[in-house]
């Protein structure tokens, strides 16, 4: 039974009657006669009696509400029939998303995921082709499995040592990304432009600030980044938005979607990004364990975990942001939702709250991930010991569990 049938209340198995049409039996009496007979003694006034011509009208009308609700009938099972097939298959989507998002089969004619350097897939055989996707489709699924499963220290050096790893997992997350129907990276970057845009910095609801040189600008911390894609993003978009700043956003809304009520309000727009992972693949990048980034203390105004909660650790990661956070600055965390083995994330949002922060917004609505948004109180809160809230084990082993591929 599929999770949107209701059982007695299916339908798409009960057989419905054929309607039947009533054969009328024809008097060979003239209708007036017969109609004329039937009222007669009944004191009804003769004009009001139907005629022949009238009764023949009332025969099509009878005849084609009949065919018009055969085909009502019929659409209206059609209707459900397609519903049905849709509620079965959204279903299964929602089944199959939950249980594994994260291993979906990369398409056959797009590199496998940490396929080496200068292999064309396209010239290889059938048989070939398959063997290499196995191949690196296993490699990429140990490096994943090495930086859910131990220490953000030891995931830094692992990296230093071997940094041709890193390029792997980072062709494997993009092949994975590229099945996701958002990517939560671009939901951030919507969330910052849209608000930065709408409402003055430090306003309410705008976005928070931090002054440099005598100018508030929106310092956000992009931890663990990947390929720095917010960064660009934003960066982009700042680039358009310094020209002429009704086109950038309007630019942006076609790109992005959503924000059909935000303008341009706020004309004084500035964002800073810092982008840290464990290697520079690009300008945008500072190499960091996000246990420790190079920023002073409360000097950010955002700080963005998307995905990338991943050592044994990430509870330093949380404690670091508390650290470079000003008052009143923000913490968003996306994380893929099987991670989280209480559905309500109750624990997940209590351990962060005792690391001094407080939940603003909690969004499960989608069926991939689950987002949050902290803030740090401008009066400050009492601040748990972090080896108390992480108790006897490491929270990588309880608090969210880690996202393993799937060997295929
Ligand atoms: C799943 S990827 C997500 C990348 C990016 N945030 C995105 O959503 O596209 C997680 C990233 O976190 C990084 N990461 C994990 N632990 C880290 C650490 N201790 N310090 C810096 N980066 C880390 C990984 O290298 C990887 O690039």
């Amino acid at each position: 039974m599929s999770l949107f049938e209701v059982e007695g209340w299916g339908l798409e198995n009960r057989k419905v009657k054929a309607i039947e049409k009533k054969k009328r039996k024809r008097t060979d009496n003239n209708n007036d006669d017969v109609n004329e007979k039937e009222i007669s003694g009944l004191g009804l006034d003769k004009s009001k009696i139907p005629k022949k011509e009238k009764m023949k009208n009332e025969n099509e009308n009878e005849k084609n509400e009949l065919v018009k609700d055969k085909e009502n009938y019929k659409d209206k099972k059609d209707k459900r029939d397609n519903k049905d097939k849709r509620d079965k298959k959204r279903s299964k989507d929602n089944e199959d998303n939950n249980e594994d998002i994260m291993n979906k089969k990369p398409k056959m004619d797009m590199p496998p995921p940490g396929m080496p350097d200068g292999i064309d897939p396209s010239k290889l055989t059938p048989l070939q082709r398959k063997m290499l996707f196995k191949l690196s489709g296993s490699r990429f699924r140990w490096i994943n499995e090495q930086l859910y499963t131990t220490t953000s220290e030891n995931a830094l050096n692992m990296i230093k040592k071997q940094p041709e790893l890193y390029e792997e997992y980072h062709k494997g997350f993009a092949s994975q990304v590229e099945s996701w129907p958002e990517n939560p990276v671009d939901v951030f970057t919507r969330e910052l432009v849209y608000r930065g845009v709408n409402k003055m910095i430090n306003s309410p609801g705008g976005l928070p600030g931090v002054v440099i040189n005598g100018q508030k600008t929106i310092v956000v911390s992009d931890m663990g980044c990947g390929e720095a894609n917010l960064a660009i993003q934003i960066d982009s978009f700042m680039d358009n938005y310094k020209k002429n700043q009704k086109e950038a956003l309007k630019k942006f809304k076609k790109q992005f979607g959503a924000g059909k009520d935000v303008s341009v309000k706020n004309f004084k727009l500035l964002f800073k990004i810092h982008s840290f992972d464990l290697k520079k693949i690009n300008d945008k990048i500072t190499v960091a364990d996000i246990k420790n980034v190079p920023m002073l203390d409360e000097s950010c105004s955002v700080v963005i975990f998307c995905l990338s909660l991943m050592g044994t650790n990430f509870l330093d990661f949380i404690k670091e942001a508390s650290r470079i956070l000003i008052k009143g600055g923000e913490l968003w965390i996306t994380e893929i939702k099987s991670r989280i083995s209480d559905p309500k994330c109750k624990e997940f949002i209590k351990a962060i709250e005792n690391l001094g922060f407080k939940l603003r917004n909690f969004d499960d609505g989608n069926k991939m991930f689950t987002k949050f948004e902290f803030y740090k109180p401008i009066k400050g809160i009492k601040k748990g010991n972090i080896e108390e809230v992480r108790g006897d084990r490491a929270e990588g082993e309880w608090l969210l569990k880690p996202c393993i591929y799937k060997r295929r």
